[in-house]
């Protein structure tokens, strides 16, 4: 007798590889691309399904939950997971999983692409010279921070927060960081870099300050007016972490007031929105959450959000679960 296979939601299309994968599990539908970031639409369809693989941009709420009755699995697309309602989920019995490491070299390195471009001011010049502005080798154009013996600030000194210092350092900056819990002395010292407990304080000293926390409670609107008034004039500001560390307007207007000389955003407070007045600040870069954009990536975190989902519905034991996120 054939057994029912498990029905499995993947929000929207993802590496065909790992869809694939999942289709010899069990009974996959895909949807449209966006069409799952309205909870509306997810509250529609959820009860049909055993498996959740969502998007960072799918909100998986209380309500979306509690509508998944057969719900026992939900596989985030990311390592963020401050779109699922991780409480509700845990008290209805339903696992949560994310995908850390797998993104973490893609993430350092476009950390990195990010200081560059914003720190030589490649975006303008670029653009300059688009605009046919460009008429010769000129002493005083597009002047920029040279980063060695500069300081790099971090918030959140997780694996990716890590990956970023390696290679701030490998371009002689010193590495400066705040995080929940103080790094043990051997990772500090191989990163050669120095724990600071207030993040005022950190923003005082910090030529360059590094978003890459989680999203919480605590760290929610974290960048606001008063913390940009403790930044250097001349520093610059890089968000791959999430929207809402940063408080936009407040951020918005420091930009144009030029309390701190430029920043690099790869994510939104209200995605796919953004701020209307960071879309005029002067230079600013606004990119569309594209730090894991890598195919090698991509197709890992499929992979592992797919091991995780295969785990649960087969009964494997908690700790034999892939990333699983523990209450
Ligand atoms: C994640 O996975 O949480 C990141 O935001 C991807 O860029």
């Amino acid at each position: 007798m054939n057994k029912k296979k498990p029905k499995i939601l993947i929000t929207e299309p993802i590496p065909e590889t790992v869809i694939k994968h999942l289709r010899e599990f069990g009974d996959v539908t895909v949807g449209e691309k966006g069409l799952f970031q309205s909870e509306e639409n997810l509250l529609e369809e959820i009860e049909k399904f055993d498996a959740l693989l969502c998007m960072l941009s799918v909100p998986v709420s209380e309500s979306v939950l509690k509508k998944g009755t057969n719900l026992k699995v939900v596989a985030n697309f990311a390592v963020g997971y401050d779109n699922i309602d991780i409480t509700a989920a845990h008290s209805l019995g339903i696992k949560v999983a994310n995908t850390p490491d797998v993104l973490t070299e893609a993430c350092g390195d476009y950390a990195m692409g990010l200081l560059l471009a914003l720190s030589r001011k490649l975006k303008e010049a670029e653009k300059y010279l688009r605009n046919g502005n460009f008429d010769g080798w000129e002493p005083l154009g597009f002047l920029g921070m040279e980063l060695r013996d500069r300081n790099l600030g971090i918030i959140g000194m997780g694996r990716i927060g890590q990956a970023f210092a390696n290679r701030a350092k490998a371009f002689g900056m010193n590495i400066l960081y705040h995080n929940r819990s103080r790094l043990d002395l051997n990772t500090e010292s191989r990163l050669d870099a120095k724990y600071i407990k207030d993040p005022i304080k950190l923003a005082e000293q910090s030529d360059v300050l590094s978003l890459n926390c989680p999203l919480t409670e605590s760290t929610f609107h974290l960048v606001d007016t008063d913390f940009l008034k403790h930044m250097p004039e001349h520093a610059l500001l890089i968000n791959i972490s999430r929207g809402a560390v940063i408080d936009e307007a407040a951020l918005a207007e420091a930009l144009h007031d030029n309390v701190i000389a430029g920043a690099a955003l790869d994510v939104f407070e209200k995605e796919p929105g953004v701020h209307p007045r960071l879309l005029s600040a002067p230079n600013t870069m606004l990119l569309p959450h594209i730090a894991s954009a890598t195919h090698r990536t991509r197709e890992d975190i499929g992979m592992l959000a797919a091991e995780a989902i295969i785990s649960v519905l087969n009964g494997k034991d908690d700790n034999e679960i892939p990333n699983l996120i523990t209450p």
